[in-house]
């Protein structure tokens, strides 16, 4: 064999591995609160089994490419051939998407909890701008959102004309903002510092600049936030 296909081999998989980085290191990962963790865990076994899974792929095929063909080998043998490809083809991705599966579960079950106690914010997507009303302080923002850090936060959702998105990748994942349904979204224990979301369903031609900013702060500056507003403190 000439050295032309394993340069084609190689030079495959530095893209794909690449491409893969590229990706993993734009995507900023940053977490702030339970949520965005449990996320951030998910994301990172996932990656972790998908480059033990291509590393396997590449590997076997280099091995059938390049494994020396001298005499039978046992793999010539039809039972074995139909063993391997039970095995290597159903049996064991069957088993990590399971798991993979059920890990999902347990993160989305974890993503999704109500509790008591906590803070309500109620956001309303317009083209192109949140309405951010908190009905138990009786005050109102737009396109910003104040906090307090290490905090319960329910947030619902809904819309006053076409689906929109709320996503602060740091704080939780990317709910939808749907017209005739209320989505809820929950934040435990936001760290302090200051969120950029991003509506992301398209929602017309101002679609791109429909952001919010998520500031996290302390009780103490939330509370006299809250009070300069005109609000009364929980
Ligand atoms: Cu609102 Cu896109």
């Amino acid at each position: 064999m000439t050295k032309r296909p394993i340069l084609r081999i190689a030079t495959i998989v530095l893209v794909v591995l690449a491409t893969g980085l590229a990706t993993a290191c734009t995507g900023e990962y940053n977490p702030k609160s339970n949520q965005a963790n449990d996320i951030a865990s998910l994301w990172w076994v996932m990656l972790i089994l998908a480059c033990a899974v291509f590393a396997v792929v590449i590997g076997l095929a280099a091995w059938a490419l390049f494994r020396p063909r001298k005499g039978p080998s046992t793999m010539d043998k039809p039972r074995s051939q139909f063993a391997f490809l039970l095995v290597g083809g159903a049996v064991i991705p069957l088993l990590i998407l399971a798991a993979v599966f059920g890990y999902s579960l347990d993160v989305m079950g974890h993503t999704g909890s109500d509790q008591s106690g906590q803070l309500v914010v109620h956001v309303t997507g317009h083209q192109w701008w949140y309405d951010v009303e908190y009905p138990q302080q009786s005050v109102s923002a737009t396109n910003v959102m104040y906090l307090p850090a290490h905090r319960q936060v329910k947030i619902i959702l809904n819309s006053a004309d076409v689906i929109h998105s709320f996503w602060v990748p740091e704080l939780n994942g990317k709910t939808d903002i749907i017209p005739g349904v209320t989505n809820h979204l929950y934040i435990t224990d936001p760290q302090p510092g200051t969120y950029i979301g991003h509506c992301a369903e398209f929602c017309g031609i101002g679609h791109t600049a429909m952001q919010i900013k998520v500031v996290v702060e302390s009780q103490d500056a939330f509370d006299r936030w809250v009070a300069n507003q005109g609000g009364k403190s929980q």
